[in-house]
């Protein structure tokens, strides 16, 4: 094995390959031919042994069950120096993927941090199995209806065997493409839309349409595509408590948000298929997916049926339609039997976590513009402060999506 060689400390970083590109430019020999040279592993895909190490002894320090992290930490070391990469044990990859949660400072739902259900899936890299385990863990997260918070870990990069990918963005999400002059649903989903219907997906002309997920095995590989089973994809239908007409709009949207455009990095170990679920806090829908003026794009059309003043901005019209599509979106969730949080109780219940952390002796890194709601901001008590700052190198986090 290559990494027999590198048996010096420090961050592990392929030889540079000579001017010209191919490594053996220079040889005098061509190497037999069943063992041509691969192309070098790309630095990211080596595993740093100092985040590693980092890593290692916070799990033995916030599990002291754990014991003693000297012995774990040479064993690790000692791996990396061999294969360029570790192992997690299953406790370690668990707690690892709860920390990347705790550590989102984006997230306003990290209260529940401790409860996330991490599904170990290190053995799957094929795209059919990983098709499979998404939509299970769609199924085991949708508890019909009773959302559970879930990560499924499959197969990390290696070095010189880069991991899996899904190419979109949530494991749920609605396709979005050009018809006649117009542009019929989720603008968020336009780009995954035109690559599934390259791939030969036949798209309908739904405003909701759930989106096929896509999964590419390699670089440069043909992402294959799968339809989502009727079973995973839990939808619930909008209604509005005052208002018999909002039904007629015809609005949805889907139960389980599960991030998967994400790399779940855990003690420099990079795990870029790992998509991962909370439930939705309603404002995510109401104030932004149906109301964006890029996505669905909806308070015209409910403040028509509302009967406003649209005749200036001063009227509050815009306001006042957002609310009621709020409204509809928590009544009808909570009709549905389906989890959905508000933004008033999620946001007492950051503010019970960030003192909980203090308690504990812990910072909670928070971003202010992303936990303050879309709506009412200044009406929640996360509005009124601020947090501690964000350290981007912070790990295990969540990360955007690595490069192969
Ligand atoms: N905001 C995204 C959406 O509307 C989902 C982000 C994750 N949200 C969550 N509640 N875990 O689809």
């Amino acid at each position: 094995m290559i990494f027999n060689r590198l048996r010096t400390r420090g961050p592990r970083r392929p030889a540079a390959a000579p001017a010209g590109g191919c490594p053996y430019a220079h040889a005098h020999t061509v190497p037999e031919a069943s063992r041509l040279p691969e192309p070098p592993p790309r630095a990211e895909h080596f595993t740093d042994p100092d985040e590693a190490a980092g890593f290692i002894r916070q799990f033995h320090r916030e599990q002291p069950a754990a014991g003693d992290p000297v012995e774990r930490v040479r064993a690790v070391l000692d791996e990396i120096d061999r294969t360029g990469t570790y192992a997690h044990t299953t406790a370690e990859l668990g707690y690892g993927a709860k920390l990347a949660w705790r550590n989102a400072a984006r997230c306003i739902g990290r209260l529940y941090w401790r409860s996330l259900v991490v599904r170990d899936l290190r053995h799957l890299s094929a795209a059919d199995d990983i098709a499979a385990e998404c939509f299970e863990h769609l199924r085991l997260a949708g508890n019909g209806g009773r959302i559970r918070p879930v990560v499924s870990v499959f197969a990390p990069d290696r070095p010189g065997r880069p991991a899996a990918r899904i190419l979109n963005q949530q494991l749920v999400r609605y396709a979005g493409h050009p018809v006649g002059g117009g542009f019929v649903g989720d603008p968020a989903g336009a780009v995954l839309t035109a690559r599934a219907r390259d791939l030969g997906w036949k798209c309908g002309e739904e405003r909701f349409e759930v989106l096929p997920l896509l999964v590419q095995e390699r670089p440069g590989a043909r992402p294959q595509w799968y339809e989502l089973p009727d079973d995973t994809t839990l939808e619930v239908e909008l209604t509005h408590p005052d208002h018999a007409w909002f039904a007629r709009l015809g609005l949805r949207w889907y139960a389980v948000p599960a991030i998967s455009d994400m790399t779940l990095e855990i003690g420099g170990v990079r795990y870029p298929t790992a998509p991962f679920n909370g439930w939705y806090m309603g404002t995510e829908i109401g104030a932004r997916n149906l109301a964006d003026a890029d996505r669905y794009d909806m308070l015209a059309e409910v403040a028509e049926r509302l009967g406003l003043d649209t005749s200036s901005d001063r009227t509050l019209w815009r306001d006042r339609a957002l609310v009621e599509l709020n409204v509809a979106v928590l009544h009808s969730f909570q009709e549905a039997g389906v989890t959905m949080a508000d933004h008033h109780t999620e946001s007492e219940r950051f503010l019970r976590h960030v003192a909980q952390e203090k308690r504990l002796g812990r910072d909670t890194p928070a971003d202010w513009s992303w936990i303050v709601p879309p709506v009412s901001g200044g009406l929640t008590p996360v509005y009124h402060r601020y947090y501690d700052p964000v350290d981007p190198s912070l790990r295990p986090a969540f990360t955007a999506r690595s490069p192969w």
